[in-house]
């Protein structure tokens, strides 16, 4: 790979497991930046720790977000040296601009520090998404908006989600539909996922009852040539049987709009499905008051136990249909008391005793709750 301008030199440097990178003879707002690899949480990252003459501020990026950011950084930089497992590069700015680079080829030992009570998150601060600009979730530097860190962290971990399924499966190109989008926080996101860092084809539909809500996400979509990304307004309960998505997600969809969706998707022969629900109120007025009283006797009790059994009954009918599924708490409770995500994966057909087996323990729960679930009838479980 020769080496012609700034873009080259870094293209080659990330090409390979990063040893270092220093930037300095800074002329703007930073007088160093240096890069190192480290081990975070999620995995190896490499963090940025950028000096200006009295602070210094960090930030940890994946190996393609932190090429990206040195490219952006060294406009405001004179030399660039660095070091990856093959070679040792330097580079430097002349005065008219000009770029003069030299690379040795040399086998470079790593040194990858752990620092493995930090996150590396598949959105860090500091990176600005454009939509979520416009949605009011980030400043244009990409600092997160004071009251929406919740939202933040709850889209976070969703996209991490999505990122252990989509990394394990060879697809190349994904076909998404997010039911009770809202206002779009996360299929913005997804969407910027897709074609920003995972460079993979993608095509989404968010869908809401909202027209108002609609409009602008479609006008947003526009704004950024979003051309894979639309908005409809509708009842997801009309395209059960319409669509057939390769991923259904819902994150907070209302009551019965989650089971609406979970059988889009079962009709769909959707592969993925993630679906974190929502005030799930059918069954908690199904439950009889003068029923297990020492729990419905307290309203907030009820509520909690008659959303659990709701979840339970979904993932079960999930599984009866032939998707293998998991429930699991996809944000700490601090960032939103509705964090349970019905996870699910298609597997195509269960044998008939496991399909009579859960037929029967799906079937005697909700006799012994005296309740009947949406879901059971969606789904022709019962
Ligand atoms: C709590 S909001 C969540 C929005 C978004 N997913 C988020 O997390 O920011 C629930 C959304 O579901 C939509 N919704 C409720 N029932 C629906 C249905 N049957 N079909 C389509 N959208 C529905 C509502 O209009 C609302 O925008």
């Amino acid at each position: 790979m020769d080496i012609r301008d700034s873009e080259s030199f870094f293209d080659r440097l990330f090409s390979q497991p990063l040893v270092r990178l220093t930037l300095s003879g800074g002329r703007g707002e930073y007088t160093r930046a240096v890069f190192r690899p480290v081990k975070l949480k999620g995995g190896e990252a490499v963090q940025i720790e950028k000096y200006t003459s009295t602070q210094v501020f960090h930030e940890n990026l994946s190996s393609d977000l932190a090429a990206a950011r040195a490219k952006e950084l060294f406009a405001e930089f004179t030399f660039a040296d660095g070091a990856n497992s093959a070679c040792t590069l330097s580079m430097r700015r002349t005065k008219s601009g000009k770029i003069l680079s030299t690379v040795k080829n040399v086998q470079n030992t790593r040194e990858v520090k752990s620092h493995d009570r930090e996150k590396l998150r598949l959105l860090p601060e500091g990176v600005p998404v454009p939509a979520l600009r416009d949605l009011g979730v980030m400043t244009p530097e990409g600092e997160i908006v004071k009251g929406m860190y919740d939202k933040y962290c709850q889209i976070n971990r969703f996209l991490e989600i999505v990122d252990d399924a989509v990394s394990a499966d060879p697809r190349d190109s994904w076909n998404i539909c997010d039911f009770g989008c809202g206002k779009s926080y996360l299929t913005f996101v997804l969407y910027y996922y897709f074609t920003e860092i995972k460079k993979t084809k993608v095509t989404m539909t968010g869908l809401d009852l909202k027209r108002q809500v609609i409009e602008n996400c479609n006008a947003i979509a526009k704004k950024y040539g979003y051309d894979g990304l639309s908005f409809r307004c509708g009842d997801v309960k009309d395209v059960i049987g319409e669509l057939s998505p390769d991923m259904i997600i819902t994150l907070h969809a209302c009551d019965t709009a989650t089971d609406y969706a979970l059988a889009a998707a079962v009709e769909g022969r959707t592969d993925y499905i993630l679906s974190a629900p929502c005030c799930q109120h059918e069954v908690n007025a199904q439950i009889s008051p003068s029923g297990y009283k020492p729990i419905s006797c307290y309203g907030i009790l009820k509520e909690r136990f008659a959303a659990l059994a709701t979840d339970a009954v979904r993932a079960r009918c999930l599984e009866y249909v032939g998707y293998e599924t998991s429930v699991l708490e996809f944000v700490d409770f601090e960032h939103s008391p509705k964090n349970l995500m019905i996870r699910a994966k298609r597997r195509g057909g269960v044998s008939p005793k496991t399909s009579a087996e859960l037929k029967k323990e799906i079937e005697d729960f909700c006799t012994e709750l005296s309740v009947r679930p949406l879901i059971t009838k969606l789904l022709g479980v019962f």
